[in-house]
């Protein structure tokens, strides 16, 4: 009874994942390419957590971030959606590429049924790059897809 039941979860776990074409847990996994050493664009993005912190922070969907720690190497944070109160968990790791720094980020919905999410855990990380310009700095790149980054071609970060 009991492999039964695994079969069949398995089988609706897959028939789902293909529907949806992304991760099976609403999440985002992703890289960028920022024209600045490590040391600034980690401070860049602690600053723009820390001004984007508490639930009025005047740009109504991006406030709700919070610093839980940065060493220098590994950033997390957490962001809570303002209106459902979801919460998602960010982490950053850097590494310096010559000039620049290349940043591995993900965000993950604490809310374990959470499929899809609308973009919201893209929008969580992309939105402290645009945020704090650092998608302005030289050579800068974003590189993600669909299949590791829940809806991620379809988010609209400005609203979500
Ligand atoms: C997020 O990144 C960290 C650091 O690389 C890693 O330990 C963690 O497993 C990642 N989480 C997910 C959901 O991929």
């Amino acid at each position: 009874m009991i492999q039964v039941i695994s079969v069949l979860v398995l089988f609706i776990y897959t028939c789902s994942a293909g529907i949806i074409g992304g991760p099976l847990h609403a999440s985002c996994k992703l890289d960028w390419n920022v024209g600045m050493n490590c040391k600034a664009a980690g401070q860049t993005i602690v600053d723009q957590i820390n001004k984007w912190k508490g639930d009025d922070c005047g740009t109504g969907e991006k406030c709700l971030y919070s610093l839980d720690s940065f060493d220098g190497k590994i950033l997390k944070a957490k962001h809570e959606t303002p209106k459902a109160h979801y919460i998602d968990d960010l982490t950053m790791v850097f590494n310096d590429n010559g000039d620049d720094c290349a940043i591995n980020a993900n965000s993950t919905s604490e809310t374990w049924y959470a499929v899809l999410d609308y973009g919201t855990n893209y929008c969580n990380l992309h939105n402290l790059i645009t945020g704090s310009g650092l998608d302005k700095t030289a050579r800068f790149k974003e590189d993600t897809s669909d299949s590791v980054c829940t809806q991620f071609s379809s988010a609209n970060c400005e609203k979500y």
